[in-house]
């Protein structure tokens, strides 16, 4: 169901360029919407190589988390077996079919997922709508929803080298329901929206995202699908651009300047949403 990004091979090097920012945000939200945290079941949908349930276990009382692909579970799993905390639960399903009963999990989450769902914004986008669904279908009344997107100026202006590779960010806008577009969807699967919280100085790859260097090499880019969606011959622009920068002495200067609203914009938002009763 995952139309552009190879996960098989992606899995290896996915941790090398990819830290779970924003979990206080996550934490924040979570103990605001009632309950304990530290006997709350949380479905994380999606979970990658299980970065954000590792983070977050010391503080809940179970984890269920749902991914795909089988590749990104065996890391998660790897990982997870040396982290400490609440029992996770691995799942390969997708999340637009989640195996679980209505209304039993006190929290939901979903990071950088969404955008992954082979919908146009022409047609609605019946696949987030139904993914939105099933996530309030499996949530308590009352409880907690955090969907991790990135908003189309994000997208624009939240990455060094998003001026590189314009066409594809285009793509990658598509792909992802901008912030207006995601509350009303929300709202609309019965998930009431409480606000939109952006940890602005966090950055999605840790420090590997400043090696301007680091775009030459493919296990780098593997870090951020939007380096799925550049054209073979945007990326050879890309690429040479990068080199003459480089040679020229200017990569670290070209990289700073272009990385300037990051610091104010961020790169990712949460949007907390909490399940209404009759939903
Ligand atoms: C960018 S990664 C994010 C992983 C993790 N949530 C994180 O933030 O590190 C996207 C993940 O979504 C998974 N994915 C994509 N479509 C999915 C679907 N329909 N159901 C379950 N997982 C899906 C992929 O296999 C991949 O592991």
């Amino acid at each position: 169901m995952n139309a552009y990004e190879n996960y098989a091979a992606v899995s290896a090097d996915y941790d090398r360029t990819r830290v779970p920012i924003g979990v206080e945000v996550i934490l924040g939200c979570l103990a605001a919407s009632g309950g304990p945290l530290a006997s709350s079941r949380l479905l994380d949908a999606g979970c990658g190589t299980g970065g954000y349930s590792a983070a977050l276990r010391p503080h809940l009382g179970a984890i269920d988390a749902v991914d795909l692909n089988p590749s990104m579970l065996g890391v998660a799993r790897a990982k997870l077996d040396r982290t400490p905390g609440c029992p996770v639960t691995l799942h390969e399903a997708s999340i637009d079919a989640l195996p679980f009963e209505d209304a039993c999990f006190d929290m939901v989450m979903v990071n950088q997922v969404l955008h992954h769902l082979p919908d146009s914004p022409h047609d609605g986008r019946p696949l987030l709508r139904r993914v939105l669904g099933g996530l309030a279908r499996v949530l308590r009344p009352g409880g907690a929803a955090m969907i991790n997107t990135c908003s189309h100026e994000q997208l624009r202006r939240g990455w060094w080298y998003a001026t590189l590779v314009p066409g594809a960010v285009e793509a990658m806008c598509r792909r992802h329901a901008d912030t207006a577009e995601l509350t009303r969807l929300l709202a609309e699967a019965g998930l009431r929206p409480r606000g939109r919280f952006v940890p602005s100085d966090a950055v999605m790859q840790g420090d590997a995202y400043f090696d301007g260097r680091g775009a030459l090499d493919p296990a780098w880019r593997r870090g951020d699908s939007l380096w799925s969606l550049v054209s073979e011959s945007e990326l050879a622009r890309a690429i040479d651009r990068i080199r003459a920068l480089d040679e020229a002495g200017t990569l670290d200067a070209f990289v700073a300047e272009q990385d300037r609203m990051r610091p104010s914009i961020g790169q990712i938002g949460f949007h907390y949403a909490v399940r209404e009763p009759g939903a």
